[in-house]
C-alpha cells in the first residue's frame, strides 16, 4: 500500500494531477501537503475533498518538523513534489522566497525523506518524483529543442532556483542510491490556473474591459501543454519511469505570445461580446527583465520509452480552457478578491 506526499497539491497543476489520480488509483492514499501561498486554493479540489484516500494536511517545506510529522504520521512511502514559487515575474521582483522554497525546502524533502526511507531495506520501493521547468535550460534562438541533455543555462531567479533543485534531486540518486525521478516541463494551461500567468490574466482582462499588458514585441515563443497531459505524464512516469532518469514533458505547441492573445480577444468578442472589441485592448508594454526568447520542447524520449502522447491539440485545448473561464466567473471573482482562503478556516480550520 502506498501513501504518496503530493506537495504543493493545492496549486494549478497539483490540483489538477489530484484531480486525475485520487478517483483512479482507490489504492493509493494522497497526501496533500501545501502551505497555501496565495496560489494555493482548496476550492480546486471540492470533487475530491471526502475522498476516503485523500487527505489535506497544511504544512510548509520550509520546515524541517513539519515534514518530519506528517512522514511519521502517515508513514509516507513516496513523494511527488510540485510546490515551488512559480512565477517568474515574482522572482524578478522579490526572489528571496524562491530560494527558500525551491531551493531550501526541497533540500528539507530530500532530507527527511532519506532519513526516513533509511530505516527501511532499502530506497528502491520508495520514490521522490520532482516535478521542474524547461526554464532551467535557458533560452533558444529561432531553431531547436530542449532534449534532456541540454545543459542547464537559467536566466531567472526562478528557473535558478529550479535548476539548483533539480541538481540536489540528482545528487541524492547520484551519492545516496535513492529513487528519484525528475520531469521537466514546458509551460501548462488549462483550468484553475492563477491570473497572473499570461492566458488567464490576459482572458480575465479582456473580459472585463482592462488593458493587456503584452511584454516586449510579444513574439517571445511558449511551447503550451494542457495541464491535463501533464497530470497523466506525471502518473505514467511516477509508476513506469526509470530511477535516476530525467524526461521532458511538452505539447508541441509553439506560440508566439502575441498569437495567443488574438486568439483570447477573439474568444471574449464572440463570447463576451464587449460593446468595443477587445484586440483595442492590447498594450505593448516594457519587457520583463531577461526575458527568454524561445521555449519548445523534445519530449521523444517520453513517447519511446513510457509511450506518452498528449490526448490535447491546442486548438481543442485553449478552446475548452477559455470555456471554463467563461463558465467559472465564480472561481476566478472568488481568487481575486481573496474570498478562496477562507475556505481553509470555514472546512478545515476549526478541526485543525
Ligand atoms: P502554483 O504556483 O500554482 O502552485 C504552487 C503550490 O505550492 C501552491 O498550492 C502553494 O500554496 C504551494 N506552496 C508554495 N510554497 C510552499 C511551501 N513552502 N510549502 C508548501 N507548499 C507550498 O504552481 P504550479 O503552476 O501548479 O506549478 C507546480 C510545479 O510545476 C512547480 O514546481 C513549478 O515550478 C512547476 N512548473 C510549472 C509550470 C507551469 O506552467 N505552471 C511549468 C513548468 C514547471
Ligand atoms: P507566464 O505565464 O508568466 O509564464 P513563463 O514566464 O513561465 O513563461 O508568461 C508566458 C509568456 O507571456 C512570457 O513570455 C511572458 C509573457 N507575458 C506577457 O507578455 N504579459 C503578461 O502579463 C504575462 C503575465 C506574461
Amino acid at each position: 500500500m502506498k501513501t504518496i506526499l503530493v506537495t504543493g497539491g493545492a496549486g494549478f497543476i497539483g490540483s489538477n494531477y489530484l484531480n486525475l489520480v485520487v478517483p483512479q488509483n482507490p489504492s493509493i492514499t494522497y497526501i496533500n501537503f501545501d502551505c497555501l501561498t496565495y496560489a494555493g486554493n482548496l476550492e480546486n479540489l471540492t470533487s475530491i475533498e471526502n475522498a476516503p484516500n485523500y487527505k489535506f494536511v497544511k504544512g510548509n517545506i520550509c520546515s524541517v518538523d513539519e515534514i518530519k510529522s506528517v512522514f511519521s504520521t502517515y508513514q509516507i512511502t513516496d513523494v511527488v513534489h510540485f510546490a515551488a514559487e512559480s512565477h517568474v515575474d515574482r522572482s524578478i521582483l522579490g526572489p528571496r522566497a524562491f530560494i527558500e522554497t525551491n531551493i531550501n525546502g526541497t533540500f528539507n524533502l530530500l532530507e527527511v525523506a532519506k532519513e526516513f526511507w533509511q530505516k527501511e531495506s532499502s530506497f528502491s520501493e520508495h520514490r521522490f518524483h520532482h516535478i521542474s521547468t524547461d526554464e532551467v535550460y535557458g533560452t533558444l534562438g529561432e531553431t531547436g529543442l530542449f532534449t534532456e541533455e541540454t545543459p542547464y543555462t537559467p536566466n531567472s531567479p526562478y528557473s535558478a532556483s529550479k535548476a539548483a533543485s533539480d541538481h540536489l534531486v540528482r545528487a541524492y540518486h547520484e551519492t545516496f542510491g535513492m529513487n528519484v525521478i525528475t520531469t521537466n516541463c514546458s509551460n501548462n494551461y488549462g483550468p484553475y490556473q492563477f491570473p497572473e500567468k499570461l492566458i488567464p490574466l490576459m482572458f480575465q482582462n479582456a473580459a472585463t474591459g482592462k488593458a493587456l499588458p503584452v511584454y516586449g514585441d510579444g513574439k517571445n515563443v511558449r511551447d503550451w501543454l494542457h495541464v491535463k497531459d501533464h497530470a497523466e505524464a506525471i502518473d505514467l512516469v511516477f509508476k513506469k519511469g526509470k530511477s535516476g532518469e530525467t524526461y521532458n514533458i511538452g505539447g508541441h505547441n509553439e506560440k508566439q505570445n502575441i498569437e495567443i492573445v488574438h486568439l483570447i480577444c477573439k474568444f471574449v468578442d464572440t463570447h463576451v461580446k464587449p460593446k468595443t472589441s477587445a484586440f483595442d485592448l492590447i498594450t505593448f508594454v516594457e519587457d520583463r527583465l531577461g526575458h527568454d526568447k524561445r521555449y519548445a520542447i523534445d519530449a521523444s524520449k517520453i513517447q519511446r520509452d513510457l509511450g506518452w502522447v498528449p490526448k490535447y491539440t491546442f486548438e481543442t485545448g485553449i478552446e475548452e480552457t477559455l470555456h471554463w473561464y467563461l463558465t467559472h466567473s465564480e472561481w476566478i471573482s472568488r481568487v481575486l478578491s481573496g474570498d478562496y482562503q477562507e475556505y481553509y478556516t470555514m472546512n478545515y480550520g476549526k478541526r485543525a
